[in-house]
Parts: C-alpha cells; sequence; structure tokens
C-alpha cells in the first residue's frame, strides 16, 4: 500500500472513531454541561492569550461537537467550524440550535475545505487534542495561512508534545514508552481503551495517529509565513492522561510529582503579517 492510500485509510478509520463517539460526547462532555448552565466554558489562559473577540469572525478547526466553537460564540465572535467526522457537524448544530448560539458548521476534512468553504477570518483557533490526527503539518500551515485575513491571529492550545512520549508505566513513575520526533508511519492503536469523557463507554474502533515535535509545529507555521508572537508551557492538562493525575475541578489536571519538571500543555499565537 503506498503512502497515500494508507494515510486515506488511517483518516477513514479516525472518522469512525470520531463519529462513534460524538454523540457519547454531546452527553458526557463537560463543557456541553456548562455551556447550557450559562457557565464560562474556555479556560482562562485561552481567553487571555486570543483576546477580546467581540465581533470577531473565528475559524475553529476540527471543532468536535462545536462546544469551544459555540462558547466562542457566546463571547461575541461570529464562528464557524470545521470537522470530517458528520456526526460531531450533527451535534455541533443541534447545540447550536438548543442554546440558541450562531455557529456554521462545515463537515469537511481540513485538508479539503478550501474546495468547499472560501473566507478570511480575524482569527483561525484550535486547540486539545488535535494534532494527533493531522498527517501532515506543512499542509496545515498553509490552511490556517489562506484563511487569515492580513493582521489575523492564529492560536493553538494543544497537549505539550512531550508528553505524548511518555507512558505511566508504573504509579506515578513516567517513562518514555513512544517516539518524541515525527516519524512518517503513523503509529496504530488498538481499542480497548475507555472514552476519556465517559469513562464507562468503550469505543469499537481504534485510531490511527501522528506524532509532531514543537519544531515541527512552530516551523508548520513559520514557513506558512506567520509570525509567532509567543509560545508558552504550562504544568496542567484539559484531561487525565496518566492515571496518577490530581484534578481539583474534574477540568484541568496536574501531575505534582513533576512540578518544575515537566510542562503539559503548549499553546501559542502567530500573526499573518498585514502585507500578506
Ligand atoms: C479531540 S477532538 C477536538 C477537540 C475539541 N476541542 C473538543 O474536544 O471538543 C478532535 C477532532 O478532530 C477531528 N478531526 C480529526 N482529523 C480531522 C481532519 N483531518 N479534518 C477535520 N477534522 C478532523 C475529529 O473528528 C474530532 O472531532
Amino acid at each position: 500500500m503506498n503512502e497515500i492510500s494508507r494515510y486515506h485509510e488511517a483518516e477513514q478509520q479516525n472518522r469512525a472513531l470520531w463519529d462513534e463517539i460524538a454523540p457519547i460526547h454531546l452527553k458526557a462532555y463537560n463543557e456541553v454541561a456548562l455551556l447550557r448552565e450559562g457557565k464560562e466554558v474556555l479556560d482562562e489562559i485561552e481567553l487571555r492569550e486570543v483576546g477580546d473577540v467581540t465581533g470577531k469572525s473565528l475559524l475553529h478547526l476540527q471543532c468536535h461537537i462545536g462546544s469551544d466553537t459555540l462558547a466562542w460564540a457566546r463571547h461575541g465572535a461570529v464562528v464557524t467550524g470545521v470537522d470530517f467526522s458528520s456526526e460531531s457537524i450533527a451535534c455541533a448544530n443541534q447545540l447550536s440550535k438548543e442554546l440558541g448560539l450562531p455557529g456554521t458548521f462545515i463537515h469537511s476534512n481540513i485538508y479539503d475545505v478550501q474546495a468547499v468553504h472560501e473566507g478570511q477570518y480575524d482569527i483561525v483557533y484550535t486547540s486539545k487534542g488535535v494534532l494527533c490526527w493531522l498527517k501532515d503539518l506543512q499542509e496545515w500551515g498553509r490552511i490556517i495561512a489562506h484563511y487569515l485575513k492580513p493582521g489575523g491571529i492564529f492560536y493553538l492550545m494543544e497537549s505539550h508534545p512531550i508528553i505524548m512520549a511518555l507512558e505511566e508505566e508504573k504509579s506515578g513513575e513516567l517513562s518514555f514508552a513512544y517516539p518524541y520526533f515525527h516519524k512518517d508511519a503513523p503509529t496504530e492503536w488498538a481499542p480497548g481503551d475507555p472514552d476519556y469523557a465517559d469513562g464507562d463507554y468503550v469505543p469499537k474502533h481504534g485510531s490511527t495517529e501522528w506524532e509532531w515535535s514543537v519544531g515541527d509545529i512552530v516551523n508548520a507555521l513559520i514557513q506558512a509565513g506567520l509570525q509567532l508572537e509567543f509560545v508558552n508551557e504550562y504544568e496542567r492538562l484539559f484531561f487525565r492522561m496518566f492515571p496518577s493525575m490530581t484534578t481539583e475541578d474534574d477540568r484541568w489536571f496536574q501531575l505534582p510529582k513533576y512540578s518544575k519538571k515537566l510542562p503539559l500543555l503548549l499553546t501559542l499565537r502567530a500573526r499573518k503579517p498585514i502585507d500578506k
């Protein structure tokens, strides 16, 4: 099998997984409950680092069930979400209607979206569990640059790539179990692990994922012509990746044993120059 058909097959499998778990997430996501209660869904880090979105157009890549997208709408952004899972898009539209929060949701692979959607945005946003599904980060950078207005910003909040290489084999002890650096062949994960949002549900589909280093991420954006404004690292994560993580609010998780030793979260902001 050549690389193109192998990647295509990987994306098909991943899409089947996301289609399977989207309705589970609509019931299980904390964010959905918070949206329904009129409470804040977005974290203080992203609110501060993205800045005021009032009246701004925002394109959310890999928006899943639209919970974060609609949270930005509640802050005054005019939002558009893109996701390749039709079930995710159906959930996003359902939530938008139920909550009376306007949003346009596009069912498309991000690598194909330019064929079905035109436009330029003040903000392109993507967050929390997105990069490992992407087969080509250079192209990802070009798509982001394409959709930004001159002067517009791209914002990413993601698990720090270093922790994707780690595993908790012995309780509380992290060790390097997977490659940190990108390799062309993606890693295949068999089904069997409980869903990250609903621990009682075990998805039937496995996944195929790619590793991307910090260098891959920032270089993809620089090569697409964007100017980096900051790269930040934090000691908390948006899901329980390792069993020994602790939490105070069931939304953000820490590793006290590795305090001051290990970054868990990566954020960055990059701007499209005015003259591009
Ligand atoms: C972890 S979720 C996104 C995180 C989001 N913040 C959330 O949890 O609500 C990952 C999303 O990426 C989408 N996805 C993966 N690969 C994609 C691709 N190539 N194009 C568009 N969407 C993709 C999946 O369908 C899924 O909805």
